[in-house]
C-alpha cells in the first residue's frame, strides 16, 4: 500500500512492509551542506555490498579516486547530476544519483536519464525502498518528457539484475567498469518510458 504526500522537493511515501508495520519513506534532494554524510554513506555501502567479492587493493584503489571529499564536491555541484537520500522514518536508509545530458557516463543523450547510483542499507532490504527510489527517477524522466531510463550494472550482481527485470529494464548493452587494474564488464539496461 503506497500513499504519496509530494512537498517542493520532498517526497513523502507512506508504505507498509510484509508484517503490515507503517513506514515513513522521505525522498529528500542531498543539500551540499550534507556532502560529508553522502561520502561516509555512499564509501559503506559500496564496501558493505562489493568488498567481499573483489580484491582488496582494487577496492581501494578505486575507492580512493570515487570516495573523496573533492570527488563527491564535484559530482554535488554538477548541474547535471542530482542526489537524493530516501529517509525511513528519519534515518538513512539508501541513496540515489540521477545523471542528465553530458553528466551521463555514457551516450549523453539529452532524452534520456541514468540512474547512475541505487543503494539500499542491508538492514532496510525488502522494504520497497529500492521500488520507491527507482519510481521516483522514473517519474523524474517523465516530468522531463524523456524516452527512457537506463542504467549499469555489474554482471555477477544477479541480486540488482533480477531486481531491475522486476522493474521492467532490459539488457541493451554492456560497458567497461574499472574496480582498481581489475577490468568488470557492467550490462546496460534500460526501461522506455
Ligand atoms: C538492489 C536494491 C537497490 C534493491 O532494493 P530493495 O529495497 O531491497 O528492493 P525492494 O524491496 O524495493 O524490491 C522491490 C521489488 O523488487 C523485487 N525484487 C527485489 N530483488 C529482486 C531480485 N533479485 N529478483 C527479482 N525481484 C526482486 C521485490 O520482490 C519487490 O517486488 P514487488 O514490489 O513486486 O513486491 C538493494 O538490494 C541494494 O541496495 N543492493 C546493493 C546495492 C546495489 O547493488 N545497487 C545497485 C547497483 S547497480
Amino acid at each position: 500500500m503506497l500513499n504519496f504526500k509530494i512537498f517542493s522537493n520532498n517526497f513523502q511515501i507512506v508504505t507498509s512492509s510484509n508484517s503490515q508495520i507503517d513506514y515513513m519513506l522521505t525522498i529528500k534532494k542531498v543539500d551540499i551542506t550534507e556532502a560529508d554524510t553522502l561520502l561516509a554513506f555512499s564509501k559503506k555501502t559500496f564496501y558493505d555490498f562489493f568488498a567481499h567479492l573483489n580484491d582488496p587493493a582494487n577496492m581501494e584503489a578505486y575507492s580512493s579516486v570515487a570516495f573523496t571529499e573533492q570527488n563527491m564536491l564535484e559530482q554535488l555541484t554538477n548541474p547535471n547530476s542530482d542526489f537524493y537520500f530516501a529517509m525511513l522514518d528519519n534515518q538513512l536508509a539508501g541513496y540515489l544519483k540521477l545523471n542528465f545530458g553530458d553528466a551521463q557516463t555514457e551516450f549523453k543523450d539529452r532524452n534520456a536519464l541514468e540512474i547512475e547510483r541505487v543503494y539500499v542499507s542491508g538492514e532496510h532490504h525488502g522494504k520497497k525502498i529500492g521500488k520507491q527510489l527507482l519510481n521516483f527517477a522514473i517519474e523524474v524522466a517523465l516530468n522531463k518528457n524523456f524516452n527512457y531510463v537506463w542504467l549499469g550494472v555489474w554482471e555477477h550482481n544477479y541480486k540488482a539484475i533480477g531486481f531491475y527485470e522486476h522493474a521492467g529494464f532490459e539488457v541493451f548493452s554492456s560497458h567497461e567498469f574499472l574496480l582498481g587494474d581489475d577490468r568488470q564488464k557492467d550490462l546496460l539496461m534500460k526501461k522506455k518510458i
